[in-house]
């Protein structure tokens, strides 16, 4: 197992390349299993969950081949239709392949996901969306079991806003007979980049992006290629990286249209950021201000930047109050950024942060994706050395961070952790 050696302190400076989308790539790759033939996906990046989504494409039967950085799809032969427990478990985005499935052969079975480390996360809405388009739905032996018989389009009114519940139905939905309209559905540009991608398919979707989206069934789909858009949390959180360092970094292929609160909050913290065409400039003030932020769906304050604003909150000069309304259980953080000195209480969903001026490096542990690049972040800030183990969590959703913040100028090393 490896851990990160952060020798805080440095600001950081220079340019940094975005990369591809986990979340968009993950949707889009399972949405390659809707047409026979070979769909292509330039920009995917290089990452654990997508390692992992890549072994379920292949359990199922898809071909995968690489060639100069485009990934190659070919779902010719679709021999398993089921997400077995040991993929799912590990990542739950391998439910994403229920909707390509249940469009495509009229039946799926996906190991339920358990709990996770940020809340229960149900798929239930996923099921009632299709049971409501005259699947039948039945549990055993932890599998679901999908039988799409009867698919026919239906009008869905998600109970809350779920955006892999919006892909994979707006996915079973192409095929689907009929109109489907979906209400509620989640706004996310990844749900946008998905219905880019299926139109160029051939689907016909219409209002992705709104909370109504529109789906006229087509009776076949041709593979396609496309561009996955960039990762909006990765440019989140570099940005975040030179606000908390007070440097100057340069974000190359920054999605900055799909940041707008994000980037205004920055602003109020006392970042100065310059947008020239896809290029986003961020200056750090020599110390940020206490801005206060409630997550919430597209186009609210992403979760998913949750934990990294927070990291930045803790040297802020004032308090400030985060309040997290997407996942119960999305303060894991919190205990390892007080082993830095961040000065922080939690009231359930609220986290009253009152900024210190300086955090001190200590050893800490990451608890999932996005916690682990908000220790990161504090790290980088921290007088003194942080350890940052079980930075596997780190590996799912972030392509060669160090290296990135390395070439910014941060004191950062990746090493190989003993057994513990
Ligand atoms: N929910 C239900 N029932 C459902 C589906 C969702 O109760 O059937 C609840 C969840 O428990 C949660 C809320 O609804 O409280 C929102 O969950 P959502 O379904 O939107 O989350 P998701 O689709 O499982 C995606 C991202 C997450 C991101 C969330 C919220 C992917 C692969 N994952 O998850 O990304 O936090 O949307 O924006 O797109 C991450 O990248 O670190 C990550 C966790």
């Amino acid at each position: 197992m490896d851990k990160l050696i952060i020798h805080g302190g440095n600001p950081l400076h220079g340019e940094v390349q975005i990369s591809g989308a986990k979340n968009a790539a993950q949707p889009l790759m399972t949405a390659a299993l809707l047409a026979p033939g070979t769909s292509s996906f330039a920009n995917i990046p290089n990452l654990r969950d997508i390692d992992t989504m890549l072994a379920l494409l292949k359990h199922l039967g898809v071909t995968v081949s690489r060639e100069n950085g485009t990934l190659h799809l070919s779902a010719d032969n679709i021999r398993a239709d089921d997400a077995p427990y040991d993929l799912v478990r590990t990542m739950r985005a391998s439910v994403l392949v229920m909707g390509p499935l249940v469009g495509r052969l009229r039946h799926a079975k996906v190991s339920l996901p358990g709990g996770c480390a940020i809340g229960a996360r149900p798929i239930n809405l996923h099921l009632k969306a299709l049971e409501q388009m005259g699947c039948t739905i039945t549990l055993h032996d932890g599998y679901v079991e999908v039988d799409g018989t009867h698919l026919q389009g239906a009008h869905v009114v998600f109970d809350g806003v779920t955006v892999t519940g919006t892909e994979n139905i707006m996915m079973a939905a192409v095929l689907a007979p009929g109109t489907t309209i979906l209400d509620h559905a989640a706004r996310e540009p990844e749900v946008v980049d998905l219905a880019n991608f299926l139109t160029r398919m051939g689907a016909n979707i219409k209002g992705a992006g709104t909370d109504r989206i529109e789906i006229q069934g087509v009776a076949s789909l041709t593979p396609a290629s496309y561009e996955v858009m960039p990762d909006r949390i990765e440019a989140g959180t570099f940005m975040i990286a030179a606000a908390i360092t007070s440097g100057d970094i340069t974000l190359r292929s920054c999605p900055i249209d799909a940041l707008t609160l994000f980037t205004a909050k920055l602003r109020e913290a006392g970042a100065i950021i310059d947008i020239d065409a896809n290029k986003v400039r961020v200056r750090g003030p020599r110390r940020s201000k206490a801005v206060s932020i409630t997550t919430a769906p597209q186009p609210g304050f992403a979760t998913d930047l949750q934990a990294q604003f927070m990291a930045l909150m803790t040297i802020a000069e004032g308090t400030s109050t985060i309040t997290e309304t997407i996942f119960e259980n999305r303060f894991m953080h919190v205990p390892e950024l007080h082993r830095l000195g961040a000065n922080i209480t939690i009231d359930g969903s609220l986290a009253i942060v009152r900024g210190i001026p300086q955090l001190t490096g200590a050893p800490v542990m990451a608890t999932d994706l996005r916690a682990s690049a908000s220790l990161v972040l504090a790290g980088l800030a921290a007088h003194g050395t942080t350890e940052l183990r079980r930075i596997y969590h780190l590996d799912r959703g972030y392509e060669a961070m160090e290296q990135k913040l390395k070439r910014l100028g941060a004191n950062i090393e990746r090493v190989r952790d003993k057994p513990s």
